[in-house]
């Protein structure tokens, strides 16, 4: 066993050497101050950005060259989006553009031709378009390998930022004056929503909800992601259940589900501005739906609800053959995932259309619903800015109910489907839970563009953000003989908004998973050790932009190694893994639930955790490691607390304060 560990390790070392550093700067270089063209001491890139021909290196594609010919054919054929102008991904022509230049990158035969083509299509086609191809190939090429992806908002950080904070960096450019800058939320204190904007405009929140999408991209239709589907409702829940939490400890009730009969009770006005193409739409409180213009109407968005709810109380959905699909099984979430959301996977998008995109696409546009005004797309059209939208929240509540309404059929776990009897669970102890708010500095100068010229000024923003401890639990068991297990920990809170005790079967639905992971026992008593860092839900800070740019060039320069740990760009921000508390001490139930190692799909996970950050985001490129249902045990209804708790649970209560 360990002569494979030392192997991996050794290819490890060796394919992360020198050539790492040299991908990473071209990366870093082809995405610095996106909308300008390569700067000219770029050599090489600027060179290539007007020298190259893709049509000239067609044999360097695994695909002859057929993604190369249909984008330059566009291209010159003038029908490819310009430059300067806004790109979304729910736009099925710009989408279309973006993915044939993602098609480009994955058929590339080597990291070369990668960046060559890199240079050249940055040069003439849309910068949002090119981005996104750029992160989804680096995503899910193997020449992306070890590549770290630099944060989002400082690449694009019209879309995380809000456009009082570009003005101002603007003016600091203009006078030449490097300036710092504090960001505000949205909206005032008249807005009771503005108390949890804090959460949905994180911009850690913001980047793993766009990081999760890149992932699994809807329009996935390569090689099968391993219960895509079911990811999407499990990631989704858990944002809605930790924003419901939030909403708690800011006194406020849990988020409302959208109704498309009802007017959407609270407007936005996101502050924010595109790059090129104006401000983004603002909705008014209280707005009753209307049609929208080529996308949908919301009686078909009802029809389509409808369906789905068909085909929950049938236990079966109809595929594009007419032939039926059980779903009243534990593999049927995926399916309906994969459906609703809706997938390339959905067995019959025909029948069940597109509820989740469509209906983003449908908020998205009630600022300008017949298309009078020529605005461009809403909040809700980009996963960057979506969840900034109380809106955001109210969809997900209601694909979550649909999701529930699944869940609810089936059959409670049994005694003998939860019980683990080598296990029994004495005592668990965590140290002292407090979340407290810090400021965070983050780069926004490649949203200017600068003419050469001009001197380099830092211009950066400020942004309060929540934070908590650092804390450990310690959970002693007594084993009977030695084993591999399965280790969840969750907390949920336990009282509503009006300081009622929730029963068990009414909280379940908001547990939030605070970590998963396999571990050994020994017969007799163990402690098992874990910290908050090593949250396999959670990622660290991402590294800065300018860091990753500094690391690189002084890589290059040296001949020397570049190996930075934390690559993956899904999974929630460490800094939020506690909601937060209050003042005198909110209080949660901490569950912890030991199950079998036999739950464990891959060997070895008790001593490789592949990237670390599963729960929410699985391992790239493996199957899910957690054979059970996602959100098992409380995804189930629990009727009888008495079958719930085995001995291998242990449920107690925790506060959270907040300082
Ligand atoms: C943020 O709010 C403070 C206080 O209300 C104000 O002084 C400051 O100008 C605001 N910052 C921006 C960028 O609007
Ligand atoms: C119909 O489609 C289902 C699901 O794609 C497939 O399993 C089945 O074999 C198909 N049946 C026929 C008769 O083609
Ligand atoms: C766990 O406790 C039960 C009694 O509550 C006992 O019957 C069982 O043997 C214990 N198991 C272990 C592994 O200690």
């Amino acid at each position: 066993r360990w002569v494979v560990v030392v192997t991996a390790l050794l290819v490890v070392t060796v394919s992360a050497d020198i050539n790492v550093a040299h991908k990473q700067q071209d990366i870093n270089h082809l995405l610095y101050k996106i909308t300008s063209p390569i700067k000219s001491s770029f050599n090489d890139l600027k060179e290539m950005s007007e020298t190259w021909n893709p049509r000239e290196h067609m044999d360097l594609c695994s695909d002859g060259g057929a993604a190369v010919e249909w984008l330059m054919g566009e291209l010159e054929n003038h029908r490819l989006l310009k430059q300067h102008h806004w790109f979304s991904l729910f736009n099925d022509r710009q989408r279309t553009e973006a993915l044939w230049l993602f098609e480009v990158f994955m058929q590339c035969t080597d990291f070369e031709v990668f960046r060559n083509n890199a240079a050249y299509f940055r040069e003439h086609m849309n910068e949002g378009e090119f981005v996104y191809a750029l992160y989804a190939a680096v995503t899910h090429s193997d020449i992306g390998q070890y590549i770290v992806l630099p944060p989002l908002y400082e690449i694009t950080p019209h879309l995380f930022t809000n456009s009082e904070i570009i003005n101002k960096a603007y003016t600091a450019l203009m006078t030449q004056t490097p300036g710092n800058f504090r960001m505000n939320f949205t909206g005032s204190k008249r807005n009771t929503e503005q108390r949890v904007a804090y959460f949905g405009e994180d911009i850690g929140i913001n980047s793993h909800h766009v990081h999760w999408h890149l992932d699994f991209p809807f329009w996935w239709n390569r090689d099968k992601i391993d219960r895509k589907g079911e990811l999407f409702f499990w990631a989704h829940h858990q944002l809605v259940a930790r924003y419901d939490a939030e909403r708690l400890s800011n006194y406020l009730p849990p988020v409302d589900e959208l109704y498309w009969d009802s007017p959407i009770k609270d407007g936005f006005a996101a502050h924010t501005s595109y790059k090129y193409g104006g401000e983004f739409p603002t909705r008014p409180d209280n707005k009753e739906f209307e049609d929208v213009e080529g996308v949908a109407c919301a009686r078909d968005i009802k029809l389509l609800e409808s369906r789905i709810r068909d085909a929950i109380a049938l236990g079966y959905i109809i595929n594009i053959n007419g032939s039926h699909t059980d779903i009243n099984n534990e593999h049927g979430i995926d399916i309906l995932g994969d459906i609703i959301e809706s997938s390339a996977y959905s067995p019959n998008a025909a029948y069940y259309g597109s509820l989740h995109n469509q209906a983003h696409r449908v908020l998205g546009a009630q600022a300008d619903p017949k298309r009078k005004f020529g605005m461009p797309p809403g909040i809700m059209e980009h996963f960057e800015t979506a969840t900034r939208d109380p809106a955001f929240f109210r969809l997900h509540k209601y694909i979550n109910g649909i999701f529930k309404e699944h869940k609810d059929k089936l059959p409670p776990y049994t005694e003998q489907e939860l019980l683990y009897s080598n296990v029994n669970i004495t005592n668990v102890k965590v140290s002292k839970l407090s979340t407290y708010f810090e400021d965070f500095v983050f780069d926004v100068s490649n949203a200017l563009d600068t003419p050469e010229s001009f001197s380099y000024v830092s211009v950066t923003a400020t942004i309060s953000r929540l934070n908590h401890e650092p804390f450990t639990y310690n959970i002693h068991v007594q084993a009977k003989h030695d084993d591999e297990v399965t280790v969840r920990i969750y907390i949920t809170p336990k009282r509503d908004e009006n300081n009622i005790v929730l029963d068990i079967d009414e909280s379940r639905w908001g547990a939030i998973l605070l970590d998963t992971f396999w571990t050994k026992v020994h017969a007799g008593d163990n402690v098992i050790t874990r910290k908050s860092s090593q949250s396999s839900v959670a990622i660290p800070d991402r590294v800065p932009f300018f860091e990753l740019l500094e690391d690189a060039d002084e890589a290059v320069a040296n001949d020397a190694q570049l190996l930075h740990q934390e690559i993956r760009g899904c999974g929630h921000p460490m800094r939020l893994l506690l909601p937060k508390g209050t003042k005198e001490g909110l209080d949660f139930w901490l569950d912890v639930i030991v199950t079998s190692g036999d739950d464990a799909v891959h060997d070895e996970l008790t001593i490789e955790n592949h990237g670390s950050t599963h729960g929410y985001c699985g391992i790239h490129g493996m199957k899910y490691p957690d054979k059970r249902p996602m959100g098992f045990p409380f995804d189930r209804r629990i009727p009888e607390i008495g079958v719930f708790k085995v001995p291998n649970q242990h449920g107690q209560v925790v506060k959270i304060f907040h300082h």
